[in-house]
């Protein structure tokens, strides 16, 4: 097999997110190298992706191929597992996603252990301390390269606030603290430019804020049972995945997005919000470095409404972190 310079694994490749999100990244000149990894269609998908005249080689990987696919990535993408069907929450899925995020996660461990890890597989505010204690147990946890990508929430805050309030460029960037689901999805509209917040009643705020948390409903109810959010997925993980690389091996610098991270990952920045909180996990502006997370952001000042969102996100947050930690540590009570 061709090794490039730089590899990087889609695992769940053949999917609703993975098929698309493959053929996003198939257009960047970061990478050398697009590894397809799935338990179904892997080789199609790669074989139709590979004739796209951009510079990564593709290739694909099944069932039994998560070793190859693997070895040596500098990125491992993880958008593998069960979606949601109308009525189902994000937490219904953990059953079936927590072992397979655990199973990829001791594949990166033993085949890439220093590589970026970008949980996409929901529930992310669990799935992602899986990967952590997972890589902790092997001994090659980096707080700095472990991300749940949370990006759709931003992408969405941008979206719906522009219209809103056609003001509010559609590129905007907006802040979105917290987790990624419901409640634990603080979106602060306060930070928006142009007195934003401040030109919007009460009952319009509240309504805007629970579409930016609620959003992921709307795709699930429309799709009808065919599945949750794919290429609005796939546009904020091609976002998010491309802002990683460009810090880590295209040399650009001051790159922000909001990403769920273990706070180790900054320790100084967060150690005040850690003992006041109690969390170890947490949804946060992140700038990315050579090395990952560079900085965590400091929480600007919130309004009083974002602070009782916050509130409410907290403690749900405790219940989701200790779920997935749990399932590492102490299998027995799951
Ligand atoms: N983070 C987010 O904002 C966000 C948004 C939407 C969906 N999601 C989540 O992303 C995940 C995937 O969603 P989807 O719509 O693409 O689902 P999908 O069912 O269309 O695709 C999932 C793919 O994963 C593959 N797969 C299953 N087990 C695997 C394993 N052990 N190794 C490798 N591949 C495996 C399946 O074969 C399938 O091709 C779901 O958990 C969903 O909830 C996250």
């Amino acid at each position: 097999m061709v090794k490039g310079k730089l590899e990087l694994v889609i695992c769940g490749a053949a999917g609703g997110i993975g098929q698309p999100l493959s053929l996003l990244l198939k257009q960047s000149d970061l990478i050398s190298h697009l590894a397809l990894f799935d338990v179904v269609n892997a080789p199609g998908v790669a074989a139709d992706l590979s004739h796209i005249n951009t510079k990564s080689t593709v290739t694909g990987h099944g069932k039994d191929q998560m070793d190859e696919a693997m070895k040596g990535a500098h990125t491992v993408v993880i958008p593998a597992g069960v979606p949601r069907k109308p009525g189902m929450s994000r937490d219904d899925l953990f059953k079936i996603n927590a072992g397979i995020v655990r199973d990829l996660a001791e594949g990166v461990a033993k085949n890439c252990p220093g590589a970026n890890v970008l949980v996409i597989s929901n529930p992310v505010n669990s799935t992602v301390p899986i990967v952590c204690e997972v890589l902790k147990q092997h001994g090659v946890f980096n707080p700095r390269k472990v991300f749940g990508v949370s990006t759709l929430d931003a992408v969405r805050a941008s979206r719906f606030s522009f219209e809103t309030n056609s003001s509010i460029p559609p590129s905007s960037r907006v802040t979105v603290v917290g987790g990624h689901s419901g409640t634990t999805i603080v979106p602060l509209l306060s930070q928006l430019p142009n007195n934003f917040v401040g030109s919007l009643s009460k009952e319009e705020l509240e309504k805007l804020t629970y579409r930016i948390q609620f959003g992921g409903d709307e795709v699930v109810k429309a799709k009808d049972g065919a599945g949750s959010a794919t290429l609005s997925m796939a546009f904020a993980g091609a976002r998010f995945t491309l802002a990683v690389l460009q810090a880590t091996v295209g040399g650009k610098t001051g790159l922000i997005e909001s990403t769920y991270v273990n706070l180790a990952a900054d320790a100084d920045a967060t150690r005040e919000f850690k003992a006041k909180t109690g969390l170890e996990y947490f949804a946060q502006d992140v700038e990315f470095g050579p090395e990952g997370v560079q900085r965590i952001v400091p929480l600007p000042t919130l309004s009083a409404y974002e602070q009782g969102l916050l509130e409410v996100a907290v403690k749900e947050l405790k219940v989701n972190i200790t779920k997935g930690t749990a399932f590492i540590t102490d299998n027995s009570k799951i």
